[in-house]
């Protein structure tokens, strides 16, 4: 791929929307071309699936239906946006991927290596090069939320089931430690920014000189 695939992860209010556009914006000033885009969404049939999956109402939605339907918004986001845009040499910037299913359906729903399977299946082989994870306690992160939205389905989930997702991401980033970069979340908008900026640097210079 000519491209660079970079993922965004965390809890719920963790601040991956708000640093994802920063990134986006500071990749452009740098003359990438850069798509930005985000999970579950990112197509109409995906943003479609999204409307489903976070509708407060939905409150009967099985978690393996739930799980499935994840993978499968994610199946065609990868077909129709993410693979053709790597293809095309572009920086493709990702609220969330795979990762969060791990997390949410795999660990906090305890759907177990399944999840992961099913996902290996609707990426067909897409990995991301680098994943930030915004690093923030879900107590914390809940608190953000909880005073700047409604909350979708899966945020009204109480806080044991999101202690579950960050113990969840605890374990992700040490199996996928090489390509997993965590960041403090706990501190200022520009901190994190500053790092995620550095970080980012780096990895080019390093791709740049392994080519
Ligand atoms: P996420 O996409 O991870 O759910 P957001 O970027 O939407 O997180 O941030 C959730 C809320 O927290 C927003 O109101 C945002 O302005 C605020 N926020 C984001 N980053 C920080 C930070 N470092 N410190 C305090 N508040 C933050
Ligand atoms: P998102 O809009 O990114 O929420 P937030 O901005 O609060 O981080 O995602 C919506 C919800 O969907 C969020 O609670 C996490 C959940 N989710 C999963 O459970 N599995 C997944 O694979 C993805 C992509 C998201």
């Amino acid at each position: 791929m000519k491209g660079i695939f970079i993922t965004f992860e965390g809890p719920d209010g963790s601040g991956k929307t708000t640093q994802i556009r920063l990134l986006a914006q500071h990749c452009r000033q740098m003359g990438f071309e850069v798509v930005l885009t985000r999970e579950p969404g990112g197509t109409p049939i995906s943003e479609a699936i999204r409307d489903l999956l976070l509708d407060p109402s939905h409150k009967e939605m099985d978690g393996v239906t739930e799980a499935l339907l994840y993978a499968a918004s994610r199946a065609q986001h990868v077909a129709e946006k993410i693979r053709p845009a790597l293809e095309a040499g572009c920086i493709v910037l990702c609220d969330r991927f795979m990762d969060s299913s791990i997390a949410y359906q795999g660990y906090a729903r305890g759907l177990g290596d399944d999840v992961r399977v099913i996902n290996e299946f609707a990426i067909q082989g897409t990995q991301p090069d680098i994943t930030f994870f915004l690093d923030l306690p879900a107590d914390q992160g809940k608190k953000r939320v909880a005073s700047a939205r409604d909350l979708d389905r899966l945020e009204q989930e109480d806080l044991s089931f999101h202690n579950a997702v960050y113990d969840g991401y605890r374990k992700l980033k040490e199996i996928y430690a090489d390509r997993y970069i965590c960041i403090d979340a706990s501190r200022s908008i520009e901190e994190i920014a500053a790092e995620i900026r550095e970080q980012f640097e780096a990895y080019v210079v390093r791709r740049a000189e392994a080519e």
